[in-house]
């Protein structure tokens, strides 16, 4: 039984990561069984800033395939790159000239990313949101899983739903809800406590690829660096140790226990003890996801003939909201045929 639809969309980053495993995919892997879902590549708001075109097809792929070896049903669910269902930008056209400039003058993300070059960013980047509206509304999506970084994107998304529905005096979009992912894992690098996991980090000592097979998770883990201090027993003692602090947090999300209950079972001992326990955890969790995600990467033509199809039940399914969009709008003759 469904609650709702969810829609949801990650940009396509080659080199996946457990920072991208625990942070992100595993919250849309849970959502599945409770929701009818569409999870979208968003290629075209990839393309926002410097892309290169191969890059992007590598991309694409290799977070198609990351998300499908982490537990993503494309059967169940619709699975897609975005760019393959043109509705996303012909609602975004309508949608821009609903929007205000004053809104997206507030988009803190805009502003972060654009930095000081503001007159040199693209034109796309400043209407990301208005995109993002787009990608949502377009199947009447009720509930968007995001981190809490795209609560202000949301928020504009309902102000769009809301503005055109009055303009036009008829509901057409529903106002639809973030549903913010709880106590967001952020898992930092694994020789630097204070900086994130990240796939442009130098050194691939620093993280945990979900390609990175079991004596690779080994010794990654063996290499972190911790200090020899033992663990104790309460979390908030850990103080002042940042390395200790992020792999006593990435075993509590491995196993889905908190933080305190990870000090509580190895409060005394040191990391040498610890460390083996989350090698086999590790191990266990993403031993599977890895060996999937080769096993896809094998054929890519495979996983690309999976979006397709995923692509053509998102074009059927936004279909009739993108031809109530243009009749209320009162455009005269058009007739989707998807
Ligand atoms: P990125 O590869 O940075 O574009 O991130 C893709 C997704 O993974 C986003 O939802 C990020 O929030 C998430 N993510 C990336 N790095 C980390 C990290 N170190 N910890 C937690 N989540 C992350
Ligand atoms: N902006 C989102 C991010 O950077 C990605 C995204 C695009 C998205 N379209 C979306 C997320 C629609 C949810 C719904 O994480």
């Amino acid at each position: 039984m469904s609650k709702g639809l969810i829609f949801s969309g990650i940009q396509p980053t080659g080199n996946l990561h457990l920072g991208n495993y625990l942070g992100a995919i595993r919250n849309w892997v849970a959502l599945q069984d409770e929701f009818d879902c569409l999870f979208c590549v968003v290629d075209l708001h990839a393309i926002t800033v410097e892309q290169d075109p191969a890059e992007l097809r590598r991309a694409t792929v290799e977070l198609a395939a990351g998300l499908i070896a982490a537990g993503i049903d494309p059967e169940k669910n619709i699975l897609f790159n975005q760019a393959l269902n043109p509705n996303h930008a012909e609602l975004a056209w309508l949608f821009n000239c609903v929007a205000r400039i004053g809104w997206l003058n507030r988009m803190t993300q805009f502003k972060e990313k654009a930095g000081k070059h503001r007159e040199n960013a693209t034109v796309g980047l400043y209407d990301y949101p208005v995109l993002m509206a787009a990608d949502i509304l377009a199947y009447r999506a009720t509930h968007v899983p995001v981190g809490e970084d795209q609560k202000q994107h949301l928020e504009l998304t309902r102000d769009i739903a809301q503005a055109f529905n009055s303009q036009f005096g008829k509901d057409v979009f529903p106002l639809p809800e973030p549903q913010i992912f709880g106590a967001a894992t952020r898992v930092m690098s694994l020789r630097d406590g204070t900086k994130k996991m990240s796939k442009s980090d130098s050194s691939d000592y620093s993280r945990i690829n979900m390609t990175d097979g079991p004596d690779e998770v080994a010794l990654k883990i063996r290499k972190a660096k911790t200090d020899p201090e033992p663990i104790p027993e309460k979390v908030e003692d850990l103080g002042d140790r940042p390395e200790a602090k992020n792999l006593i947090g990435i075993m509590a999300a491995l196993t889905g226990r908190t933080a305190q209950d990870v000090t509580s079972d190895y409060a005394g001992k040191g990391f040498g003890d610890f460390k083996k326990g989350l090698t086999e955890v590790a191990v266990e969790v993403l031993g599977g996801v890895g060996a999937e995600y080769q096993r896809l990467m094998a054929d890519p033509e495979h996983v690309q003939a999976v979006l397709a199809r995923g692509g053509e039940k998102a074009r059927a399914l936004s279909a009739p909201v993108l031809q109530d969009a243009y009749d209320v709008m009162g455009f005269l003759g058009v007739k989707r045929p998807y």
